[in-house]
């Protein structure tokens, strides 16, 4: 999942860039409206996409030490016996 999200950050790049150029060269038509929602809307989504690729490293490691906790919990049951 977070590959693919990754990838897809990564290929929207390009894609944006010459969005961004046809927005420049199209400013005040018609079409200058149309590819400026197209880029909003890239806007967004490349900032949603940035986010989880931001939080990614503390989630992974958060994920990681609530799994070692449960692992030393359960160690800790059966030494017990409880
Ligand atoms: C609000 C907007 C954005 C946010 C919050 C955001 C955030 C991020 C984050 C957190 C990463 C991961 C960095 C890492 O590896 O630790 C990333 C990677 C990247 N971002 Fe963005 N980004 C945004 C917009 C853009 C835009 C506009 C472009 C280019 C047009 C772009 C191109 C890339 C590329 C090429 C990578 C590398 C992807 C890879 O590792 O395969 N990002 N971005």
């Amino acid at each position: 999942m977070s590959r693919t999200i990754r990838l897809f950050h990564r290929w929207l790049a390009p894609v944006f860039i010459v969005i961004m150029i046809a927005v420049l060269s199209t400013q005040g038509s018609a079409v200058g409206t149309i590819l400026q929602r197209v880029q909003q809307g890239m806007v967004l989504i490349f900032a949603l996409s940035g986010l989880y690729l931001f939080a990614l490293p503390w989630w992974v490691k958060w994920r990681r030490g609530s799994k070692k906790s449960a692992i030393r919990q359960a160690a800790r049951h059966e030494h017990t016996g409880a």
